[in-house]
C-alpha cells in the first residue's frame, strides 16, 4: 500500500508556497538579502517548529517569508516545491501565495507573481506539472487591504485562477470580507477559502452562503453539525484536509483521532494535502501514510480520495477527464 501511495500520480490543491520553504533555503537567502532570523543552526528552526495551535505556527511563517525578496528568490522557492512534486508523483498542483505578506515589506506583487509563475512554466517544460495559482487574502487584515490587493492582481489576471482566505481564523469570519469576494467573483476568479479548521462551523456556513466559495480549505469541524455535513454531502463541496497541518496545530491530538475516514466514510468529498509541509513534518506522501497507517484505510479509500482532487481541482472538464 505505501507502494501503492507513493507510485499513484497525484493532485494537490491545498498548498501555500511560502510554507514548502525548507530550512536551508531560509539561510541561503537570509545571507544573501542580509535578513536577521532568529536562528543560528538548522537545529534551532527544526526546534522552533514546535506549534500549540495556528497562530503559533502563523508567527513562525510570516518571519521565515522575510527573506523572500527577489523574483529569483520566488522562483527557487517554487522550483524546490516542484522537485517534491516529482518525488511525490504530483502532476498537477494548485498552489496559494500571500501576496500581502510580500507588499506590505515593499516587495511589488508582480515580483512574487513573476518568480512562481516562470517555475510552474518551468515545471510544465521540464517534467509536464500543470498548475494553477490562488492568491489568499490575509485575513487578520482589513477588507480595505484585500481590495487594494485585488485591484494589484487585476492586471495579471489570466495568472491567477483564484483567490482564497487564510491566516489567523478565529475573530475574523467570512462576513469580513462578503464585499471582496463579491468583487472577485464578478471578475471570474474561482473562490475558496480556509474555514473550520480552528473555527467553528458558522465559519463553513459563511464561507459557502456569503462568499460563494467552490471550495472549503480544511472544514475539519464540519463534522460538528450533521445538517452541514448532508449538505456539504449533497452538493458534493470539495474539503481540501491537511492531515499533518491539523496534528502540528492540535486540532487533533494524534492521527488516530484524525476525522478524515469519518468524512470519507459519510460520503463527502474529502481530498488530501500537505498546507505547509515545510513546516509540517511532510509533503503530500507522508500525509497519505500517515492517515493510511493510523486510520484502516483501504486501497479503495486511498484512490477514491486522490480522484477526488483531480475532480476537485480547477483544471477545466476536458484535461480532468484524461487524468482520471
Ligand atoms: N491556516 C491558515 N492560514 C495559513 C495556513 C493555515 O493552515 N497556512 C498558511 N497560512
Ligand atoms: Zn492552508
Amino acid at each position: 500500500m505505501i507502494d501503492l501511495i507513493k507510485n499513484l500520480p497525484k493532485a494537490e490543491l491545498h498548498l501555500h508556497i511560502e510554507g514548502t520553504l525548507e530550512p536551508e533555503l531560509m539561510f541561503e537567502l537570509a545571507k544573501k538579502n542580509s535578513v536577521e532570523i532568529p536562528y543560528k543552526t538548522i537545529e534551532d528552526i527544526k526546534k522552533a517548529y514546535n506549534f500549540t495551535n495556528l497562530q503559533s505556527f502563523l508567527d513562525i511563517y510570516y518571519a521565515g517569508a522575510n527573506v523572500l525578496q527577489t523574483k529569483e528568490d520566488f522562483y527557487a522557492l517554487t522550483w524546490e516545491y516542484i522537485l517534491k512534486c516529482v518525488e511525490n508523483n504530483i502532476i498537477h498542483t494548485e498552489i496559494f501565495f500571500d501576496p500581502q505578506s510580500h507588499t506590505t515589506r515593499g516587495i511589488s506583487f508582480e515580483t512574487v507573481l513573476s518568480g512562481i509563475k516562470e517555475a510552474l512554466e518551468d515545471a510544465k517544460k521540464e517534467f509536464g506539472i500543470t498548475s494553477k495559482i490562488i492568491m489568499c487574502f490575509l485575513r487578520h487584515l482589513s477588507q480595505e487591504e484585500g481590495f487594494k490587493t485585488l485591484e494589484e492582481a487585476l492586471p495579471f489576471k489570466k495568472d491567477i485562477i483564484g483567490v482564497g482566505l487564510d491566516s489567523s481564523e478565529l475573530g475574523n469570519p467570512p462576513s469580513k470580507f462578503e464585499q471582496l469576494f463579491k468583487k472577485a467573483k464578478d471578475e471570474g476568479f474561482k473562490i475558496v477559502a480556509h474555514a473550520g479548521e480552528e473555527g467553528d462551523v458558522s465559519y463553513i456556513y459563511d464561507s459557502l452562503d456569503l462568499l460563494k466559495v467552490d471550495r472549503i480549505d480544511h472544514g475539519i469541524q464540519a463534522i460538528n453539525s450533521k445538517e452541514l455535513m448532508q449538505r456539504l454531502k449533497e452538493e458534493q463541496i470539495p474539503l481540501t484536509v491537511c492531515p499533518n497541518s491539523n496534528i502540528e496545530l492540535k486540532a487533533f491530538e494524534s492521527y488516530k483521532e484524525h476525522n478524515i475516514k469519518k468524512l470519507l466514510d459519510y460520503g463527502l468529498n474529502v481530498t488530501v494535502n500537505s498546507d505547509d509541509p515545510s513546516y509540517f513534518k511532510g509533503y503530500l506522501n507522508q500525509n497519505f501514510i500517515n492517515i493510511y497507517e493510523n486510520l484502516d484505510l483501504s486501497k479503495d479509500d486511498i484512490i477514491k480520495l486522490v480522484k477526488n482532487s483531480f475532480n476537485s481541482s480547477f483544471l477545466d472538464e476536458g484535461t480532468k477527464i484524461k487524468y482520471l
